[in-house]
């Protein structure tokens, strides 16, 4: 069988249009190389049709020769551009999927604070660690002696009623105030001494706007030779004038309370009333003695501060429950710099 220029140089023509398709369809360079190899490489389809040549006449073979290589320029052109085409799709499509909105909103995670009532007792400790007081603390669970009996409360003071302490087997007590601290403190350590004990405390009281069966309170307690109520009275204003600022009036209010002699209340002015905030006074001679400290020698100051009151004055809370329901509405409000 002859092979004719015709026929040859149609094969040619007809491989130029097969490949042009096929380039055209690659969606990958993977795709593309594998075209390359099957049209333009040693054992491909261009290849087998150069082969029959030999069968042409000598002016023959430089013609097919042209067109050939023509061909072949063509489809090697073609699968270029087709390669920069699918590495410039690749591109675009990777650009796209790493892109990185900047002016997206953020994730944010809600930034916790410090409970008001915590911010609170925080504020009143560092004023007083300020004033040379060390920090002290007691158990809750308590007997009747560190809660009344050392505090010189008689048996039949109505504090001691069952109608507000809670009474626990064995003669136990949950305590009434943090003022049992003074005793536990003054047993374990000799005069001089200054003190700031927080805690919860407990009483039987029915919970409303004002009251609540659990609560806070701050103790003071100030041991040493020569100490007076002068010295209380200073120490208080200047705790005040670093907690209220220097304008809110405040007031000593004569008082009574078992375990000091005087004994005073103090208020201040809110909302054009004035709200009593802790009570206060000179520690009485018989809870010295209680401890064994000598009352010819030394004198003692002692105060016991109400720590929802001094949250709801200087946070204008209205409810004293607010501090307690947990309410992240109410809570958010305090940054934790209170
Ligand atoms: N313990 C008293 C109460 O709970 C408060 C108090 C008054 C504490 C006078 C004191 C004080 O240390 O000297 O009502």
């Amino acid at each position: 069988m002859t092979t004719t220029l015709q026929e040859i140089e149609q094969q040619l023509k007809t491989l130029q249009q097969e490949a042009t398709k096929a380039i055209a369809a690659t969606n990958s360079t993977d795709e593309l190389e594998k075209l390359r190899v099957n049209y333009l490489g040693k054992k491909g389809e261009l290849s087998v049709i150069l082969r029959s040549m030999g069968k042409l006449s000598v002016e023959d073979r430089p013609v097919i020769g042209n067109v050939a290589n023509e061909v072949k320029q063509d489809i090697q052109t073609q699968l270029e551009e087709q390669k920069d085409r699918l590495q410039q799709q690749q591109l675009i499509a990777q650009l796209a999927a790493e892109t990185l909105d900047v002016t997206m909103p953020g994730i944010s995670r809600p930034v916790g604070n410090i409970h008001p009532l915590n911010g609170m007792i925080d504020r009143i400790l560092d004023i007083f660690v300020g004033l040379g007081y060390t920090i002290a603390a007691g158990p809750h669970v308590e007997s009747d002696y560190y809660n009344f009996e050392a505090l010189n409360t008689p048996p039949d003071h109505p504090a001691r009623d069952m109608q507000d302490t809670f009474y626990l087997p064995q003669e136990k007590l949950l305590r009434t105030h943090t003022s049992s601290v003074q005793i536990r403190y003054m047993e374990q350590h000799e005069p001089p001494l200054r003190i700031v004990a927080p805690g919860r405390v407990y009483r039987r009281d029915t919970v409303d706007a004002t009251h609540s069966a659990v609560f806070h309170q701050v103790e003071i307690l100030a041991v040493d030779r020569g100490l007076t109520f002068a010295q209380l009275k200073g120490t208080i204003q200047e705790f005040s004038r670093q907690i209220f600022g220097e304008d809110l009036p405040l007031r000593f209010r004569a008082s009574y309370f078992p375990f000091t002699e005087p004994s005073a209340e103090v208020d201040v002015q809110w909302q054009g009333k004035w709200l009593e905030v802790m009570g206060c006074g000179m520690v009485d001679p018989n809870v010295l003695t209680a401890v064994g400290y000598d009352p010819e020698i030394y004198t003692g100051f002692a105060a016991g501060l109400g720590v929802e009151r001094f949250a709801m004055v200087l946070h204008q809370i209205d409810d004293i429950r607010r501090l307690y329901n947990s309410d992240l509405r109410f809570l958010r409000q305090f940054s934790t710099t209170i």
